[in-house]
């Protein structure tokens, strides 16, 4: 399987919380630039990082030096704000994944309300696409914010597949299917659609077969396990046992975690 192959599966990697660890001291060490050339090495096919309007981890200054320091496309996430829309013109990412932020969260804890705030993303959405930025939209599985979506002009959306995670960390089978079929359902829907569409948060080696394994995916995105597992196992072979899970998976030689 191969990055031209129609169904290879991207693996972005999102490296926000190499970011989390040096600013807990302050300091460069440890840099997420030199995260995310590892990471290019191990075989990633992207690099993403969330620029929060608290700059609780990934700081402009990263976002400079990822465009100009590391060849993979960057997938920046960012809030559907003034001053990110500055700045995603200003460095023009390869794309740019709206999702939503509240300060007081951990983590983004949902998806984008694309269908109830049709109105606020439409001129992001405009002139993300006309500076050529690809823009994707974090959404929950769910058929009226796919809808909302293509109706907006956005390209990519990507699921978030946060619940079915949560599920299976609760060892809640029941739930987990539920959850996992949704994903799925959603993952054709938009693409019948003509959507382009990825999925991530939360993803584990455990839980990532089954969702690799959705031929209507085009790309994964995944950080927080990744960074923690480093810790133990290194990055690099990390990111490479990542890899290969998604291609066992993709190419129904391994059913990971189901
Ligand atoms: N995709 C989006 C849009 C996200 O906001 C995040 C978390 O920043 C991820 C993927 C990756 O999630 P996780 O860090 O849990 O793997």
């Amino acid at each position: 399987m191969s990055a031209n192959d129609n169904s290879y599966l991207r693996l972005g990697v999102n490296i926000d919380h190499v970011a989390t660890i040096r600013n807990a001291r302050g300091g460069d060490h440890p840099d997420p630039v030199r995260a995310a050339r590892l990471a290019a090495e191990a075989g990633a096919d992207g690099i993403t990082a969330h620029l929060r309007e608290d700059r609780r981890h990934i700081r402009d200054r990263d976002i400079e030096r990822l465009k100009a320091e590391i060849g993979l496309p960057l997938n920046l996430e960012m809030a559907a704000t003034v001053e990110m829309l500055e700045i995603a013109l200003r460095h023009k990412p390869h794309a740019s994944c709206l999702v939503p932020e509240r300060r007081e969260e951990v983590t983004t804890e949902g998806g984008l309300d694309a269908a109830g705030q049709h109105n606020h993303l439409k001129s992001y959405i405009a002139q993300l696409n006309e500076a050529g930025i690809r823009v994707s939209l974090f959404i929950n599985a769910d058929r009226a914010q796919l809808d909302a979506a293509v109706s907006l002009g956005a390209p990519v959306v990507e699921l978030h597949t946060g619940a079915y995670c949560e599920a299976a960390f609760a060892g809640d089978e029941a739930q987990m299917e539920t959850e996992f079929q949704r994903i799925a359902e959603a993952a054709r829907y938009g693409a019948e659609a003509g959507l382009e569409v990825h999925a991530g948060h939360g993803l584990t080696f455990e839980t990532v077969g089954p969702v690799a394994a959705i031929p209507d995916l085009k790309e994964l995105n995944i950080g927080h396990f990744l960074i923690g597992e480093a810790i133990f196992g290194g990055l690099h072979s990390t990111i490479k046992r990542m890899r290969a899970a998604m291609d066992e998976a993709r190419s129904g030689r391994a059913v990971v975690g189901r």
